[in-house]
C-alpha cells in the first residue's frame, strides 16, 4: 500500500549535517533558563519571542540569535539544549547528526570552553543512550571576528580535542571571505580536524571557490548561490562536493522568496551532492521533517529524489565507512 509522503520521509534514515545547536534553543527552554539564572529577556512571553522571529536577512537573524544564547550559562544548560535537539531530531528519523557550536558566543560572556563542550557532550551521550542517535561536534569560528581570535578559540578548545571532529566557519558572511581564515584552517587540518565552512549563503560564488581552494573544505554549508556560476557548479558536481542546504532557513532569511522558488532541485539536476538540513530550527520554523516536506511539496520531489537526499546525507557525513554502508543499505530498503 502506498504511504503518504510525510511518513515516507520520516522512515528514511537521515544524517543532519548543518545544525547550529544554539539555533535549536526553543523559546520555552529560553524562558525556563532565563528564570533559572535571573536573566531578564526583552520579551513578555513565548508568543512574543516567536512573533519577533521575522527576519529580512542573515544579520537581522544573527542579532536575535546571539542575544538568545545569553541564557546558556551552566554545563547542564548545554546538556539540556543538546538533549532536546537530539530528541526532536530522532522523532524526524535522524540517525546521526554533526552539530555546530559557536564557542566565541559563550566565551565572550565569561562561559568557559570546557563548560560548553562538556555540557554538549553530556547531552550527546544521553541522546545516544535514550534514542541510539549518534552525533559529533564541529567547532565554528565566528567570521565577523578576527583570525587571531579564531586561533585563540582553537587553542582554548585543545584540552577537549577528542570531543570534537572538525571546525567550521559561520556568522555574517558578506565582507568576511574565507581567505580571512586561511591560516587557522591550515592549522586545524594539521591537527587532523575535518573542515567545513559556510559559503554562498548570502555571499557570492567566489566565496565558495575560496572555501574550496584556500580552506580546503570537505563540505560547503549552504552553497546555494553557486548556481550563479555555471563553471563552479560543474566543478562541485565533478568533485561531488557536498552542499548542506537549509531550505526553510533560506526562505526565512530571504535568500529565496518561497519554498517553490528554491534551487535545491535545479542543483540536484546539475549533478551536485545536495543534502537537506535545518540550520537553526527554533528560529526558522522547522526541524528536518519540515525542511524535507517544504522541498517535497514546494518542488514536487519524487520518492526517488527524496531517497537520494537521504542517501546523500549519509555519504556526505563523517561517519566511518562501515556505518555509512549499513545506513545506505537501510535507506535502499525503505519502500515508498
Ligand atoms: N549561525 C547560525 N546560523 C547561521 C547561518 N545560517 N549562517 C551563518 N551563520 C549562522
Ligand atoms: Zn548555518
Amino acid at each position: 500500500m502506498a504511504t503518504d509522503i510525510a511518513d515516507y520521509i520520516r522512515r528514511l534514515p537521515k544524517a543532519e549535517l548543518h545544525i547550529h545547536i544554539e539555533g535549536s534553543l526553543e523559546p520555552e527552554l529560553m524562558f525556563s533558563l532565563a528564570a533559572k539564572h535571573g536573566i531578564k529577556l526583552p520579551y513578555a512571553d513565548v508568543e512574543a519571542v516567536r512573533r519577533a522571529y521575522e527576519f529580512h536577512n542573515l544579520q537581522e537573524f544573527l542579532d536575535i540569535y546571539y542575544a538568545g544564547a545569553a541564557v546558556l550559562v551552566e554545563r547542564s544548560d548545554f546538556r539540556d539544549l543538546m538533549f532536546a535537539y537530539l530528541k526532536r531530531a530522532h522523532a524526524d528519523g535522524v540517525v546521526h547528526s554533526e552539530i555546530f557550536f559557536d564557542p566565541q558566543t559563550h566565551t565572550a560572556r565569561g562561559i568557559s570552553t570546557g563548560t560548553v563542550i562538556q555540557g554538549l557532550t553530556d547531552g550527546m551521550a544521553e541522546g545516544k543512550r535514550a534514542f541510539g542517535i549518534t552525533s559529533e561536534l564541529i567547532l565554528c569560528f565566528l567570521r565577523h571576528l578576527s583570525e587571531e581570535e579564531a586561533f585563540k578559540t582553537l587553542e582554548l578548545a585543545m584540552p577537549y580535542r577528542r570531543l570534537f571532529i572538525g571546525v567550521g566557519l559561520d556568522s555574517s558572511e558578506v565582507g568576511h571571505p574565507p581567505a580571512k581564515f586561511e591560516r587557522v584552517f591550515a592549522r586545524a587540518r594539521e591537527l587532523g580536524l575535518r573542515v567545513v565552512a559556510h559559503a554562498g549563503e548570502e555571499g557570492p560564488p567566489a566565496y565558495v571557490t575560496e572555501a574550496l581552494d584556500l580552506l580546503k573544505t570537505e563540505r560547503i554549508d549552504h552553497g546555494v548561490r553557486s548556481e550563479a556560476d555555471p563553471a563552479l557548479c560543474k566543478r562541485l558536481a565533478k568533485m561531488q562536493m557536498p552542499l548542506t542546504v537549509c531550505p526553510l532557513s533560506n526562505v526565512k532569511l530571504a535568500v529565496f522568496k518561497k519554498a517553490s522558488d528554491h534551487n535545491l532541485k535545479r542543483l540536484m539536476d546539475l549533478g551536485l551532492m545536495v543534502t537537506v538540513n535545518s540550520d537553526d530550527p527554533a528560529y526558522f520554523g522547522g526541524y528536518m521533517q519540515d525542511n524535507f516536506m517544504a522541498m517535497a511539496e514546494g518542488l514536487k520531489l519524487t520518492s526517488a529524489e527524496l531517497k537520494t537526499l537521504a542517501a546523500n546525507s549519509i555519504t556526505a557525513s563523517f561517519l566511518p565507512e562501515p556505518a555509512k554502508k549499513q545506513w545506505l543499505a537501510r535507506i535502499e530498503g525503505v519502500a515508498a
